[in-house]
């Protein structure tokens, strides 16, 4: 039977998602904000707009869908509890879940309930407390908002005592509530993703290097390289991740490694995630693949890599403009890449316009070939 798909968030990791499941021979509908600039809506097979919040929206998503999954973790838990009380369609991840991880403060604490490792934490609400915190953990630390983070915005880091006040004002202003992290001194950032279905079946992928510039994730490294412990270790954690959340759906994970192999979770993002682009060419089953595997409670598909080595750059804005791309042709010519464009009509300093992956037999030429490509694209 053809299943109907819908997706909350019309970007490109419901633009992506769209196209895994349209391979299955499914339908996808998307459903986006009227002011989106929207690259899934491009391709939709039916088109939810408005404010998702009305009832009228939401009844017709429900007589839509099969199922409702997500392509971000900002959506109000109670418009998901509204689908789920329709009885219609499987909404993945489940309200219960989305309102565990989407406040970063309920999530720390969830994970480290479970014996987790994430570093030191603390919900504070005023700069007194959060100076009170620093005694304790000591120096620098990371000011978060707890819920509608993205990209680093969300974020401050103290340094010293003075930085306290004014990380707070503008903090305060995004309207969320906030929290305090010590500052991990990393020496990488990893990530993995992991999918579960209802049925309890699991697969967790490879596990990669992220490296941020300005807080943005620009390149994968895939594998990460790390010891076969590390590796090994952070399996596990995803696993037991999955767990402490009851996660079905896909997850991407993010962790800091620490110089005596260890590894702390950094925060978990309940959907596709960027660290897992370079699975659509590089894994047997794509990130996308298996979130609607794991949405329609199919068989997971395998996350072995098939290519040695991956290294997936994004596409970045550079101005604030229509969205203008040139340097395709010269970007096609580099061998063993492969372009995505996510179709957005404006572009802005840092917003994510596409994504390069190469494929390779070592790290170091094959980042060479991806960059070459992304460098060779101006949007
Ligand atoms: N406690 C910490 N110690 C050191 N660095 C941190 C810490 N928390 C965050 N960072 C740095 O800031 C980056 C962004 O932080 P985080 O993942 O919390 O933000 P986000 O805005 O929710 O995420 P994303 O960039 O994944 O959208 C991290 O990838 C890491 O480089
Ligand atoms: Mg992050």
């Amino acid at each position: 039977m053809t299943q109907r798909i819908a997706l909350l968030g019309g970007g490109q990791l419901a633009r992506m998602s769209a196209y895994a499941a349209y391979r299955l021979g499914y339908e996808a509908g998307i459903i986006a904000r009227p002011t989106d600039d929207s690259p899934a809506l491009l391709i939709a097979t039916e088109r939810f707009v408005g404010d998702w919040s009305s009832p009228e929206l939401l009844d017709a998503v429900a007589a839509y869908a099969d199922v409702v999954l997500l392509e971000n973790e900002f959506i109000a838990p109670d418009i998901l509890r509204y689908l789920e009380a329709t009885g219609k369609p499987r909404v993945t991840p489940s309200s219960r879940t989305i309102a565990l991880v989407q406040d970063k403060f309920f999530q720390k604490t969830a994970l480290a309930q479970a014996g987790l490792p994430v570093p030191r934490f603390a919900a504070v609400a005023s700069p007194e407390e959060t100076l009170a915190i620093s005694r304790q953990f000591g120096l620098p630390l990371v000011l978060k908002c707890r819920t509608n983070g993205y990209d680093g915005y969300g974020n401050e880091l103290i340094r010293g005592a003075a930085d306290i006040a004014p990380a707070f004002e503008k903090l305060l202003k995004r309207g969320s509530q906030l929290m305090v992290e010590e500052f991990v001194p990393f020496t990488k950032e990893l990530a993995v993703m992991a999918a579960r279905n209802e049925s309890g079946e699991e697969v967790i992928y490879p596990v990669v290097e992220t490296i941020q510039h300005a807080h943005v994730c620009h390149t994968t490294l895939a594998p990460a390289a790390v010891s076969e412990t590390t590796a090994a270790r952070v399996a596990t954690l995803a696993k037991r991740t999955l767990e402490a959340i009851e996660g079905i759906g896909i997850f991407g994970i993010e962790l800091f490694l620490l110089n005596d192999g260890e590894a702390l979770i950094n925060e978990i993002a309940p959907r596709p995630h960027n660290s897992g682009h370079y699975t659509i060419e590089a894994c047997e089953t794509s990130q996308f693949e298996n979130h609607i595997r794991a949405g329609l409670n199919l068989p997971l598909g395998s996350p072995r890599m098939r290519s040695p080595v991956a290294v997936m750059v994004n596409l970045l804005g550079g101005f604030d403009a229509p969205a203008r791309p040139t340097g395709l042709e010269a970007a096609l010519r580099v061998p063993g890449v492969t372009v995505h464009l996510y179709g957005k009509k404006a572009s802005r300093p840092g917003r994510k316009m596409g994504h390069v992956t190469a494929l390779g037999d070592n790290l170091v030429e094959t980042r060479e070939r991806a960059l070459r490509a992304a460098r060779a694209i101006s949007i």
